[in-house]
């Protein structure tokens, strides 16, 4: 039997398993104040880069998406929210978006969150408890899948890929939205000395809870670059792969095609 391979928890490397339970750990944590802490650590870019991501995913009536990792439902309600403009266009059937995420935590706040919102509830989005490594889905399930600041946290990137391109239909669309290498070495140094000094301070003061945004940071310096990321795209099989990058690759989209 060969041994699983380390798994990176912020600076540290840990068994994998010991990182579910450390990252379940952290998010546990953050999901009251996680929409919160979005818009303060990100000065509110955070949405930006989420809508540019959902208008190249371009949900249509009737689809089926997996929103993977999908935390308290940000990206999903956007998707809901483009799909029903189109649907008061030319009609067409609800969108359904499959919202998986192993914290029962985040999906509490979100599901908390629909309730309380002014458009009312999202019979849209059917909430789920799973893991990204392990979909509880058929093989060819969705048209689409996105999974947006959360392959990070996932123990085994490269399993978690594979999942993805197991449970999309042929011609499905992939799209990854993460914190990425940011392409100038200014813009490197800048950023660092934000994340590693600033957004700490900010987890300390509104989440009580410096040492789960220390994670946050240590781990998108630890995560593949772009290219990097890309190679374990082929790898799953995705084809057409590429990325693009946002605010000067602070964020990159990955994208491909299961076929
Ligand atoms: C930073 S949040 C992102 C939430 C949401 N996608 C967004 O963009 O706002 C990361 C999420 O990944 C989830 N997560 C981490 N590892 C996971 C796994 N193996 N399977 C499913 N969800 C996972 C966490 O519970 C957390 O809700």
């Amino acid at each position: 039997m060969t041994a699983e391979p380390k798994s990176s928890f912020g600076f540290r490397d840990v068994e994998a398993t010991e990182k579910v339970a450390l990252v379940r750990g952290v998010f546990e944590s953050v999901a009251d104040s996680y929409d919160l802490m979005n818009d303060l650590m990100s000065a509110g870019v955070h949405r930006i880069w989420k809508d540019m991501a959902i208008a190249r995913l371009n949900p249509q009536p009737g689809e089926t998406v997996i929103d993977c990792a999908g935390g308290t439902g940000d990206m999903a309600r956007r998707m809901v929210k483009r799909v029903r403009s189109i649907q008061k266009r030319r009609g067409g059937p609800d969108l359904r978006v499959n919202l998986v995420d192993y914290n029962g935590e985040m999906i509490r706040a979100g599901v908390a969150k629909s309730a309380s919102l002014p458009v009312g509830p999202e019979p849209e989005i059917r909430w789920t408890v799973g893991d990204a490594m392990a979909l509880p889905f058929r093989d060819g399930h969705a048209d689409a899948y996105v999974i947006s600041f959360g392959i990070r946290n996932v123990a085994n990137v490269q399993r978690a890929l594979d999942e993805a391109r197991r449970v999309l239909k042929p011609g499905g669309r992939f799209f990854c939205l993460e914190f990425s290498r940011p392409v100038s070495a200014a813009l490197r140094t800048t950023y660092d000395a934000y994340s590693f000094k600033v957004i700490p301070a900010i987890g300390e003061i509104v989440a009580k809870d410096r040492d789960s945004y220390q994670y946050l940071v240590e781990s998108i310096r630890r995560f593949p670059d772009q290219k990097t990321l890309q190679g374990m795209l082929d790898q799953a099989g995705f084809a057409r792969t590429g990325y693009t990058n946002y605010s000067g690759g602070v964020v990159a989209l990955h994208h491909g095609w299961a076929i």
